[in-house]
C-alpha cells in the first residue's frame, strides 16, 4: 500500500474538520485524574486547578490527554510569534495573584490562560512567569530533527513564513509527503538551560480547516499552526515524522512520542479538561 492510499488528503481534510467539531464532545475523554493539586498551594502559586485547554488529540498510547496548542501571529516582516495571553491581577482564595489569561480570545469565546502549560515541571519554568519579558518569536531550536531546517536556520533564528516555502509538497521519507512542513522552535527561553519545546506545522489542512472555526481561525494564519511539544505522560519531547519507526504505531503522519508510543494528531484540535499544577511562590 502507497502512503497516499494509507493517507489521501481528502480524507486528511475531513479527520481534521471532524475533530475540530467533535472537539467538545470529546472534552470529557481528556479529563484525568493522573494530576492531583492541593487547593491550598494553589492560593499562594499563581494559577493552578481545572482548565480547558486547546490540544492536539492524543489518539493512542498512555498518554493522558492532547498536548497545548500555542496560538500563532505573524508580524509584519513574516516572522512568527508565539502569543502570550494578557498578564493581568486576579483574586484567587483572597490573594490577588498575577496571572496570564485572555478571556474570548479574539472573538473565539475560549479562555487562552498560562494554565494550558503548567504540566511537567514548566508550571516552575522561569518562561511560564505570568510577566516574563519576551518578545515570544518561536525560534529555531539548534537541536532541531529536521535536515531542511539544519541547512537553513541557525539555533535562535526566528522563524518566518518564508521558511516553510513548499510547505504544501514538503516531505521527509517519513509517512506521507504534501501534509505539512514542519519546525521546532524555543518559546520565552531566552538562553534558559530548560527552554519551552515547541513544534510549529505549516499545512493547507490546517489553513483549510481555520475558514470555518472561529478557535483556528483566531490562533492560526496562513496554515501554521503551534503546540507545546511536551508528552502529557512522562514529558518526553515527541516528533512528528522525526521517526520512521513511527510507521509500526500508525503514527507516520502524526506526533510520535518514542517513549512509550503515545500517538498525537496534529490535524485534530480538541478540548482537554485537566489539572494545571499551581506556579510556585514568588
Ligand atoms: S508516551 Fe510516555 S513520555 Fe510520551
Amino acid at each position: 500500500m502507497s502512503d497516499d492510499d494509507k493517507y489521501p488528503a481528502e480524507s486528511g481534510r475531513r479527520r481534521f474538520v471532524k475533530g475540530v467539531v467533535g472537539g467538545g464532545a470529546l472534552a470529557g475523554v481528556g479529563a484525568t485524574g493522573a494530576i492531583s493539586v492541593n487547593s491550598l498551594t494553589t492560593a499562594s502559586g499563581a494559577g493552578g486547578g481545572t482548565v480547558t485547554a486547546k490540544v492536539v488529540e492524543n489518539v493512542a498510547g498512555p498518554a493522558p490527554r492532547g498536548m497545548p496548542q500555542i496560538p500563532i501571529e505573524i508580524d509584519d516582516e513574516g516572522n512568527i510569534k508565539g502569543v502570550w495571553p494578557e498578564v493581568k491581577d486576579k483574586d484567587v482564595q483572597g490573594i490577588t495573584i498575577k496571572i496570564a489569561e485572555t478571556e474570548d480570545y479574539k472573538g473565539s469565546g475560549v479562555t487562552y490562560t498560562q494554565e494550558w502549560f503548567q504540566y511537567c515541571g514548566l508550571q516552575a519554568n522561569n518562561g511560564l512567569k505570568p510577566t516574563y519579558e519576551s518578545d515570544n518569536y518561536l525560534l529555531s531550536d539548534g537541536g532541531t530533527k529536521y535536515a531542511w531546517q539544519r541547512e537553513e536556520l541557525s539555533g535562535g533564528d526566528k522563524l518566518n513564513i518564508s521558511d516553510f516555502e513548499g510547505y504544501e509538497e514538503w516531505g521527509n521519507g517519513v509517512g506521507k509527503s504534501g501534509i505539512g512542513k514542519p519546525a521546532m522552535a524555543t518559546w520565552r527561553s531566552g538562553d534558559s538551560e530548560n527552554p519551552i519545546p515547541v513544534n510549529v506545522i505549516r499545512s493547507d489542512l490546517i489553513e483549510e480547516a481555520a475558514q470555518d472555526n472561529d478557535w483556528l481561525a483566531a490562533s492560526t494564519d496562513r496554515g501554521v499552526m503551534a503546540y507545546l511539544n511536551k508528552c502529557s505522560h512522562f514529558c518526553c519531547v515527541p516528533g512528528f515524522k522525526t521517526n520512521s519507526g513511527s510507521a509500526k504505531y500508525d503514527a507516520e503522519n502524526k506526533i510520535y512520542c518514542q517513549c512509550h508510543q503515545s500517538v498525537y494528531d496534529p490535524y485534530s484540535i480538541v478540548d482537554a479538561i485537566y489539572t494545571a499544577l499551581p506556579r510556585p511562590a514568588e
